[in-house]
């Protein structure tokens, strides 16, 4: 592994897939152009070297739930103690709120349970020999304390620690971030526009493919199925313009609801800070038209010119008819091929528009469906149109290649246990044209 010159260690915890959330932190790492070296990956934590600390202010990735730094490392559980009680010496208010977490890949609940017990009761009798008076958080059942951190804001009143048990090595750890999941759940459910009927992608799947999209100097993302808009409300919350098209009126008409309530609400990005905030110049960025897949090429001529460069188009296609049951063979046909139609012609809507203009498109970060049938999962095939992109320059970034030197396959898909569609995500960037 490359050395990384002066570095700080940190620890990452990722969302329920965690293949997702690593090919996003390290594209995030390698855009910031920080330098970097990943120590360990796994479905629990990621641990990571970096040389400097500028990027802490702004990472906001949709899937790592919780982040912060290492404050040193042992060969065994029994010497944590020591650790700890470094840490508590800088401790110096009177009254302090706490919580631990312990992340153990060891898998061994019992034992983890009694470590954080005894970590809870030693931190307090020793703040408190100190006259410090401190209390923890979090319930007896959990390990994790991040959505108490959260809510109790412990962040600004107090600490948490964090326990990472790797195969030989202890890490004791200092919280410094924890996502915002109010947000996300506002962003899902207070929106005033839904789709209920052509679905809604996750928030924070949004939020990963708007990052794993990041690629050089990125300005626009352009959804070209922005169906009620989820990941245009995330590109606008992270400050970029947004161009969404459609095919049903009624899907514009939700995505401009969605994306006026994001501006009424505030949530506007740092990039948006030097523009005005009021409707009218906001409009400027934010382009949203009824157009087909078919048409992608006038929706693209229509553009001003400050957006014809940069673009990222995130999308998340046609997914076909709601399946209530494993799909049989001659429903698979009916709806793949229905649904590899629709989203070969966007793909090829938008090569066309790559291969002519050589620094209009810099990636692309889409879902393919994967569905369930009653011969195991399966999915339309689009080799021959990701053959076509690697003709004109696009290819896998390396934060999802690196993915290799952690786990064996490097496919990242999202899923719940139990969903008939599952969502493969393809992610192309262009390398640089000067
Ligand atoms: C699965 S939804 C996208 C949902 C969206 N990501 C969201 O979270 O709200 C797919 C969208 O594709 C649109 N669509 C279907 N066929 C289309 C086509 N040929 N051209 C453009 N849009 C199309 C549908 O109207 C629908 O809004």
């Amino acid at each position: 592994m490359k050395n990384v010159g002066v570095t700080k260690k940190y620890y990452f915890i990722p969302g329920h897939r965690w293949k997702l959330s690593f090919a996003e932190l390290v594209n995030f790492f390698y855009n910031s152009r920080v330098e970097f070296n990943v120590i360990t990956a796994n479905y629990l934590f990621f641990l990571v070297e970096v040389s400097s600390d500028g990027w802490i202010e702004n990472i906001d990735l949709g899937g790592i739930r919780k982040f912060g730094r290492i404050l040193g490392n042992t060969d065994h559980p029994s010497k944590l103690v020591e650790l700890v009680n470094g840490y508590l010496q800088s401790v110096v208010v009177s009254k302090i709120r706490f919580g631990v977490s312990i992340y153990s890949i060891r898998k061994n609940t019992r034992s983890s349970y009694r470590m954080k017990e005894n970590l809870e009761g030693h931190i307090k009798s020793s703040l408190e020999e100190h006259n410090i008076k401190a209390s923890y958080v979090g319930h007896l059942n959990q390990l994790e304390t991040s959505t108490v951190v959260y809510d109790k804001k412990i962040r600004n009143k107090g600490f948490e620690l964090a326990v990472l048990l790797d195969k030989g090595d202890c890490y004791l750890a200092e919280c410094l971030w924890v996502h915002n999941y109010k947000k996300n759940r506002n962003f899902e459910y207070r929106r005033p526009a839904f789709d209920k009927r052509s679905g809604m992608l996750p928030v924070k799947l949004s939020k990963i493919m708007v990052n794993l999209a990041q690629s050089g100097n990125i300005q626009t993302i352009w959804d070209p199925f922005c169906g009620s808009g989820t990941i245009l409300m995330v590109a606008v919350d992270n400050g970029y313009n947004v161009i969404g098209s459609d095919d049903s009126l009624q899907a514009i008409n939700d995505t401009k609801d969605n994306i006026h309530w994001i501006i009424e609400k505030g949530y506007l990005g740092k990039r948006w800070e030097d523009k005005t905030s009021t409707r009218d110049t906001l409009e400027k960025y934010v382009l949203i038209q009824k157009a087909n897949v078919n048409e992608m090429k006038s929706v693209y001529n229509e553009f001003g010119n400050v957006i014809r460069e940069n673009i990222a188009i995130v999308f998340e296609p046609y997914l076909g008819p709601i399946v209530k049951r494993p799909l049989n063979d001659r429903r698979y046909k009916e709806v793949s091929t229905k649904v590899f139609n629709i989203l070969n012609t966007a793909l090829n809507k938008i090569y066309y528009i790559a291969r002519r203009r050589k620094k209009s498109i810099s990636s692309l970060c889409f879902v393919v469906p994967i569905y369930k049938t009653m011969k195991g999962y399966q999915s339309p095939s689009f080799k021959v149109m990701l053959r076509k992109f690697q003709g004109i320059g696009f290819g896998y970034p390396n934060a999802v290649k690196r993915l290799s030197t952690f786990t064996d396959e490097t496919d990242i898909t999202w899923y719940d246990k139990n969903s008939l569609i599952r969502r493969k995500i393809i992610v192309l960037h262009r390398k640089a044209v000067t």
